[in-house]
């Protein structure tokens, strides 16, 4: 049987392009016990594949040339050699950018029941768990409290704005267009919002936060951060979820140190990455469900369709293209 996949051509310099990229035809493996074939339904793209095309050490381990891209994929089961899942089950995992997979069983979780499966990409999978975590854990918000978050109408920022209001704080979202900072407002009900491509942002962030800013969610970096620095309050915390202004540039960011602010407001500033909380993940995935149940957590997600535009799907995250979580429809 063939497959079509996509495999990492080469290294890219700046925004990624088709050419980074190959389409091949491939001959899928026989499946070995405890194996399940998968029709690829939707693909995933994430900003942190970026990352995984540098070479160098980093948390995940770079492509090398010539691998099939993998990220989290939505399939069904066509065809199983395990006792654990059967023919038209849908699941999600770590897969290829592939039209089928074969992957073992146990590496898989079945998709909640009831809701579009696509959810196992976004508000109800490791973006969820991103947003749920990150604030919760390390942001720490409380009732009242002054809540930033960079990246807001991105699928982590989407759901970092909405967690923060189920816990009753005060919520304003930085987003690249005025349509986004919209839906922020009017769909979500996010208190205030800043266009930080057409804003002063510093100005902007300071009408916007008159009392300053008790926790800041950065998915972004660069000069969102800077403008946010000088308006902390004593012990606020500051969660590093993602720098993707920066995940393009050849040489590091030049900015403001955060170091004084840290230091003359008791300040936290923290890194994390989601696969440290997987002993916790079966929790966040509970409090998520029912929260996007009970319609408190929306999602908002954009499908792009065609196994053939997974390349320019990914490309469009660092030009903004996405509202929610981006998605590639490969069929289903
Ligand atoms: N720490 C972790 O474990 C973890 C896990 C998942 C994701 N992340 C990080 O979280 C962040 C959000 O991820 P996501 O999957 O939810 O992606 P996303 O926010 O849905 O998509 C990326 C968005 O980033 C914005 N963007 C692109 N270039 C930018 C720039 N130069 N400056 C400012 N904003 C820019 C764009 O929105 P605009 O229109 O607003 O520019 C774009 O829509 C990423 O940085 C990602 O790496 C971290």
């Amino acid at each position: 049987m063939q497959t079509k996949e996509i495999r990492f051509a080469s290294r890219p310099s700046g925004i990624p392009s088709n050419e980074n990229f190959q389409f091949v035809d491939a001959e899928v493996p026989p499946l070995q016990d405890g194996d399940v074939l998968l029709r690829s339904l939707y693909i995933s793209v994430d900003p942190y594949l970026r990352g995984r095309m540098r070479e160098g050490k980093s948390y995940v381990t770079p492509f090398e040339i010539g691998q099939v891209i993998e990220s989290y994929v939505v399939g069904e089961v066509v065809d199983s050699r395990s006792p654990d899942l059967k023919p038209g089950d849908v699941v999600s995992g770590q897969l290829g950018w592939r039209l089928y997979n074969v992957a073992k069983a146990k590496q898989l979780m079945k998709t909640i029941p009831g809701v579009s499966p696509t959810t196992a990409l976004g508000v109800l999978g490791v973006t969820g768990l991103t947003a749920y975590f990150g604030l919760l854990d390390i942001g720490q918000p409380k009732q009242g409290e002054n809540v930033v978050v960079s990246g807001a109408a991105g699928a982590v920022g989407m759901t970092v704005c909405q967690i923060a209001k189920i816990k009753s704080c005060r919520v304003v979202g930085t987003a690249g267009s005025n349509e986004k900072n919209e839906y922020l407002r009017n769909e979500l009900g996010i208190d205030a919002t800043i266009n930080y491509k057409t804003a002063d942002i510093s100005s902007a962030l300071k009408a916007a936060c008159p009392n300053g800013i008790d926790v800041y969610f950065d998915n972004v970096g660069g000069a969102v951060s800077d403008a946010v620095l000088p308006l902390i309050n004593d012990r606020a915390r500051i969660v590093i979820c993602g720098q993707i202004s920066i995940y393009n540039a050849d040489r590091p960011a030049v900015g403001l140190k955060p170091e004084p602010a840290l230091l003359v407001h008791s300040a936290m500033m923290r890194g994390f990455i989601i696969t440290q909380y997987w002993p916790r993940f079966a929790e966040g995935i509970s409090q998520l469900a029912q929260w996007f149940k009970s319609g408190q957590l929306k999602h908002a997600e954009t499908i792009v369709e065609g196994f053939e535009n997974t390349p320019n799907a990914f490309i469009g995250l660092f030009r903004g293209e996405n509202l929610g979580k981006q998605v590639v429809k490969i069929s289903g």
